[in-house]
This record gives structure tokens, sequence and C-alpha cells, in this order.
């Protein structure tokens, strides 16, 4: 099968709209691969961290990018030896892969080992620019979003949930300037693409957007 001949369905939308939960529950239900595109340029922040990397060095940032050792092992992310899951999900690496992620030489290097998470019998990817720049093709293209206010309580209740203290002011404030930084960046911006459905789940259970992507899908499949 050529890798167009694969189904893709991509899902972006803006940090802690669920965006994540939805696509790996919808994975699972079609028995799809998931690519979680976030976690890769949260691996490069973490790497940049380790290693001191100065952010305004491109060329050594494009190449830990390029070089990236991970391993996505079930539930679990390994950066060489070392078990990195919990690691890349500190607000400090979200904020500085949000940083790094706006250089295209980054995005550039990351752009072939996304493409290559594309396998039969399909693939459910989420991020900013899945439907727009990595799989233009997708069978299924999706915008799903969520007031920040609610994306701000579901991070909060997912922090302290983990034991990590978490004040909502604060990460309403990281959630507001997150948005502007990916929404007006020159290369790859977060927006709703003319192709893609707006999924807004300000109002919705997981079990009610993963119905409705699915219901989305199956529409797709009818209609080819
Ligand atoms: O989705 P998540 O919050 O884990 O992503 C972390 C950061 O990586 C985002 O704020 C965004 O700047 C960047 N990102 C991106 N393109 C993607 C996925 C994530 O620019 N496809």
């Amino acid at each position: 099968m050529h890798t167009h001949d694969i189904p893709v369905i991509a899902i972006d939308g803006p940090s802690a709209s669920g965006k994540g939960t939805i696509a790996q529950l919808v994975a699972n239900t079609l028995g799809f691969y998931y690519l979680d595109s976030g976690a890769l340029y949260r691996l490069v922040a973490l790497k940049t961290m380790q290693t001191n990397t100065n952010i305004n060095d491109i060329n050594t940032l494009a190449n830990i990018a390029k070089d990236l050792d991970v391993i996505f092992k079930h539930d679990k992310i390994f950066l060489g030896d070392n078990e990195v899951t919990d690691a890349i999900r500190t607000e400090e690496c979200g904020i500085l892969a949000s940083n790094l992620a706006s250089y295209p030489q980054v995005r550039e290097a990351l752009t072939a080992r996304q493409r290559a998470f594309c396998q039969t019998p399909g693939l459910v990817a989420d991020g900013r620019d899945m439907g727009s720049v990595i799989f233009p093709n997708a069978a299924l293209k999706i915008f799903l979003t969520a007031s920040a206010e609610i994306r701000a309580q579901r991070r909060y209740k997912q922090l302290i949930g983990k034991g990590i203290n978490a004040n909502i002011a604060d990460l309403l404030q990281d959630i507001q300037k997150r948005d502007a930084r990916d929404s007006n960046r020159s290369t790859a911006p977060l927006q709703q693409g003319t192709d893609a459905k707006l999924l807004d789940t300000t109002a919705l259970s997981i079990t009610q957007a993963k119905d409705t992507v699915l219901a989305w899908y199956a529409e797709t499949c009818t209609n080819k």
C-alpha cells in the first residue's frame, strides 16, 4: 500500500484542548497508530535543556531534532536509555518547546520522522500542523479546541492529579501566551484550515468528543 492510501486522521488545535486524549482514544478504537507530534517538540526542548544548548543556536537545535534518540514504547517515551514520559510534560518544557517550534529548521528536521508514523492500517496524528503541513492528504482534518478557561481548568486537574503543584491563574496566562505564540508564528501557525472541521469541546465530555470524531471518520469512509 502506498503511503497516500493509508488513512490519516489529523487533529490539530491549541494546547490543553484535550486533543491528545481524544486522538489516543480514536486510535485505540480504530486500531490505528497514534502520533503525539507535540511530544517530539517537547523532547527537543528537554534535550536542549539537558545539554545547555543556547536557544539561539539554530543549527545545533536542528541537529538535536534530527538526531533525537527517541523510542515510543506503549505509553512510555524514552530518550536514549532514560524514561522521560513525565519529564517532557512540565510547563517549562512546554514553553521552551513552543519557542523552539517557531524555527523552520527545527520543524523541517522533524518532518520525516513524523511522516514515518503513517503505517497501515492507519494513523491518528495530533499537533498544530498535522493537516496543513505534515499530512495534507489526510482523510479527515479536525481543528479541536475549547475555551482558554476550560483548558486551564483541565490542565490544572491533570497536574494536581499527578501530584504537581499548580495555580489556575498562572496556567490560564501560560495558555493564552502559548496560543498567541503558536498562532502568530510565520511557519506553520496554529489555525483552522479551510478543509478542517471545527470541534469545540468546551461543553463536551471526552466520550462525546471521541464519538463525534469517529462519526465524522465513518462519514468520510462512506463518502469515498
Ligand atoms: O501539544 P503540546 O502542548 O505537547 O506541544 C508543545 C508545543 O510544541 C506547542 O506549544 C507547539 O508550539 C509545538 N508544536 C508544534 N507543532 C506540532 C506540535 C506541537 O509547533 N505539530
